[in-house]
């Protein structure tokens, strides 16, 4: 065969050489790989799959630059080599052009984006009522409310993260690849006049090839086939951990509901995805909120060590909200099971953060939900007490608005809590890019002074710092007031800019500074990149935000504890401890100034970290309508390279004679070994036959 294979390749080359075609087209169809490439990859959910794929071989096109919508003609009906593969500013990456390309599927091999460095005006690929089937309104619950029908809280969103292509598509830096690409498309695929380009042309090759198909039930059924016969798993859900600290530790072996307990839960979310994979950057949409919670709790711990409140506090940070609500309905969930240290009876009251990206002179606006506030009881609680925690001009909007999408909803979906969420929209969301690639620092105006180093930009503090400081001592301030601590020294309580400024720095713009290598453990360094972390939940369980709140809400709420080792603390080498109390936290600490030791030490905090994988998972419902059921396809690899193509015909008749070759050669081959003992009479070991 190493024969016939060489003969073969010979002969294409033979072949070239002969054809007028020049024997440099074969040097050209040397692939070039782009490297700066994310895909978009397939989710499944008990219904239906979204996100694209290519075929198992990849998906190969002639490339077509698209300048206009109008362009679009060429590669959908016009241009006389399909499939295309499709090049795209972002500006044209709408609903309209992606769904016409969709709808001509035969036609596009594929699309990539340009995602260019400046963001539009506004785009947003999610939908325009996020969560909208998981939340607690639904026939049953404020059906007039259910739906989005009294406020669509996205009015942007196209939806498009939502849908389903069957070519792959994939996002490519604007840099200089894609001049390569332009260049390459320019030179070879350009229609002039509106007559067909020649060939060879450039053509792109993009590989995303996706295991799983059709819905979670199905790729869950196929994972479940023994391993013998089906060594691949196809899909795995969606999850990651929570974290949550309280002011006051519990006993994480003693679950379900305590006597005279009461807490106050101050919840955020850490997630957010964007049309590509991997790519989140949330910072309106989830950092804004998480790190202004973060904040609050570090404001407290003078204050509840001094003079703890009557009722406990605890901060929650949900993983995985974006998909159907994951980490809150995990939660709620363990606690309705008596599998979490306390249960919903337990919970006085929910403190939710939203998207918080308040700019000066605009307000923050409490929303709860008006059908539980319909309820006497829970009216006044949320009337009284919550709203009068507050400090500022916060304004309720109005009351017939139900709540936007939020944890809370879950916990109302099992129980009516008083609970608000605080957000910067009155109705619609301010956020111009919820839940895409733009949500990122320009996002929230983070800009630093271009004279200064990263360290100085760490410590520099930013207007946005500013304003998520007054959000975050607001919080703190409702949090200790609601929990029953001294009306007293309710002003005393302060959240502090530095550690306001050096996380949005970390979160948004890289989370390799000082800072947070200081409070991380030694061995979670590499996670540490000079790049903001990706905020989309994925499956692989530990996600890089879930370790840095971790270990940062360790940091702001926990106390350094320098001990010697042994009495149950860690030798450094692993460096995490789990008391039935406390967690012990062994952190690399900062270098001093005239040393090159890093001066590491133990953190003692009541930091937890708690599964957010959907109950759904967990019960064996996969068509669960009442969890999350979203699951990620598992691929092979990822590719994406071009490179030049002969045409068509060509190919074929190249095909055609290496073909003809094969079966020459094969003869031949047969000829030899039967009539081997007459040709090599000398040789007649019996292996010599076996070809
Ligand atoms: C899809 O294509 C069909 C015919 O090819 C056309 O009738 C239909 O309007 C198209 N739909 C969209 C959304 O473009
Ligand atoms: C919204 O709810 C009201 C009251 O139930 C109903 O009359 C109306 O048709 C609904 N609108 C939409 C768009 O569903
Ligand atoms: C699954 O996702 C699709 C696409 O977003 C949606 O239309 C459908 O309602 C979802 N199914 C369930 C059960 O949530
Ligand atoms: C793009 O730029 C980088 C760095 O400037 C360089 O290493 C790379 O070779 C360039 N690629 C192409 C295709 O020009
Ligand atoms: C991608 O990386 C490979 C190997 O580093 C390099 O040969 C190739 O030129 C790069 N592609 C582009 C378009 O720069
Ligand atoms: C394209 O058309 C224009 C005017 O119709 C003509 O001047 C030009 O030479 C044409 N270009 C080519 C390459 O045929
Ligand atoms: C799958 O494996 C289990 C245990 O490994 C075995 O009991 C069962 O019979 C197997 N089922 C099939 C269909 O092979
Ligand atoms: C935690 O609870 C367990 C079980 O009730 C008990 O044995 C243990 O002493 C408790 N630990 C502390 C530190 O109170
Ligand atoms: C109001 O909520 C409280 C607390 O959950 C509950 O005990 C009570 O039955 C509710 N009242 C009405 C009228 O639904
Ligand atoms: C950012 O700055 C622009 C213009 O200066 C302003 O319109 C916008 O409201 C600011 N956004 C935030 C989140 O501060
Ligand atoms: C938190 O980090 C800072 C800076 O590295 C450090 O000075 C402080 O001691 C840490 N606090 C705790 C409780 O770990
Ligand atoms: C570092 O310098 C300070 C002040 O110069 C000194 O007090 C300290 O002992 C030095 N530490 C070490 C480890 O040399």
């Amino acid at each position: 065969w190493v024969l016939g294979r060489h003969k073969l390749a010979t002969s294409i080359v033979f072949f070239f050489c002969l054809s007028d075609v020049s024997c440099n087209s074969v040097e050209q169809k040397i692939y070039v790989e782009l490297n700066n490439t994310v895909p978009c990859v397939r989710l499944l959910n008990a219904t239906h799959q979204i996100g694209c794929q290519s075929s198992i071989s990849g998906d190969t096109g002639v490339i077509h630059v698209l300048e206009s919508e109008a362009d679009l003609e060429w590669p959908l009906s016009k241009g006389p080599n399909p499939p295309y593969m499709v090049l795209l500013e972002s500006s044209l990456f709408t609903r309209s052009i992606m769904m016409k390309m969709k709808n001509e599927s035969n036609r596009v091999a594929g699309v990539a984006v340009v995602v260019p460095n400046t963001s539009p005006p506004e785009f947003s690929p999610h939908t325009t009522c996020p969560n909208e089937n998981t939340g607690v309104y639904s026939d049953n619950y404020g059906p007039n409310l259910a739906h989005c029908n009294t406020t669509v809280w996205n009015p942007r969103g196209n939806g498009l993260s939502y849908e389903e292509f069957d070519f792959p598509v994939f996002s490519l830096k604007e840099d200089n690849e894609t001049e390569f690409i332009k260049q390459c498309y320019l030179d070879h695929n350009r229609a002039v006049n509106g007559s067909a380009p020649q060939y060879p042309l450039c053509a792109m090759q993009l590989f995303s090839h996706m295991h799983a198909v059709t819905n979670t039930p199905t790729c869950m059924r196929r994972n479940d086939i023994n391993f013998s016969i089906n060594p691949e798993m196809v899909c795995d859900p969606l999850g990651d951990y929570n974290v949550w600290g309280s002011i006051r530790p519990y006993n994480d072996t003693v679950f379900g509901h305590k006597e005279n307990e009461s807490v106050v839960i101050a919840a955020a979310r850490l997630d957010s995805r964007a049309f590509f994979w991997e790519v989140s950057t949330g910072a309106e949409g989830s950092v804004s909120g998480f790190v202004t919670l973060l904040a609050a709790a570090q404001a407290l711990r003078e204050v509840t060590h001094a003079a703890p409140p009557t009722r406990n506090i605890l901060f929650a940070f949900f993983q995985g909200e974006t998909f159907d609500y994951i980490g809150s309905s995990r939660m709620v969930y363990d606690m309705e099971n008596g599998k979490f240290v306390i249960d919903l009876d337990n919970i006085h009251s929910v403190l939710e953060i939203g998207q918080v990206a308040v700019h000066s002179g605009t307000n923050l606006f409490l929303h709860s939900d008006p059908v539980s506030r319909r309820n006497n009881t829970v009216n006044d609680e949320v009337r009284e007490e919550l709203f009068s925690s507050f400090f500022v001009p916060l304004t309720w909007p109005n009351v017939s608005q139900p709540l936007p999408p939020s944890s809370l909803q879950r916990f109302l979906r099992a129980q009516p809590i008083p609970g608000i969420v605080l957000a910067d929209h009155e109705s619609a969301f301010n956020n111009r890019y919820y839940e895409s690639f733009y949500d990122n620092a320009a996002n929230l105006n983070l800009t630093y002074p271009s004279d200064l180093s990263p360290e100085e930009q760490l410590e520099f503090v930013t207007d946005t710092a500013k304003s998520l400081t007054d959000v975050a001592t607001v919080v703190a301030r409702a949090l200790y007031k609601q929990a029953g601590g001294d009306e007293s020294l309710v002003n005393t309580i302060k959240a502090d800019p530095k550690i306001v400024t050096q996380m949005l720095y970390g979160f948004l713009v890289s989370s390799n500074n000082s800072w947070f290598q200081a409070v991380m453990a030694p061995e979670l360094k590499n996670i540490l990149k000079p790049s903001p972390p990706e905020y989309y939940v994925g499956v692989a369980m530990s996600s890089t935000p879930t370790r840095l709140v971790q270990y940062l809400l360790a940091n702001l709420t926990g106390a350094c504890l320098f001990v010697h080792y042994g009495a149950g603390i860690p030798p450094h080498s692993h460096s995490l401890f789990l008391s039935q109390m406390y967690s012990y936290l062994w952190v690399q600490g900062i270098v001093p100034p005239n040393s090159t030791e890093r001066d590491s030490f133990c953190v003692r905090a009541s930091v937890r970290l708690t599964k957010a994988v959907s109950p759904a998972f967990e019960l064996g419902e996969y068509a669960s309508k009442d969890y999350s059921t979203w699951t990620e396809s598992r691929w092979k690899f990822i590719k994406a390279r071009i490179f030049l193509v002969a045409s068509r015909d060509l190919e074929m008749l190249t095909l055609g004679v290496g073909v003809a070759v094969l079966f020459t050669s094969l003869l031949v081959t047969y000829f030899i070994s039967t009539k081997a003992d007459v040709l090599f009479s000398s040789t007649r070991e019996p292996a010599s036959a076996a070809y």
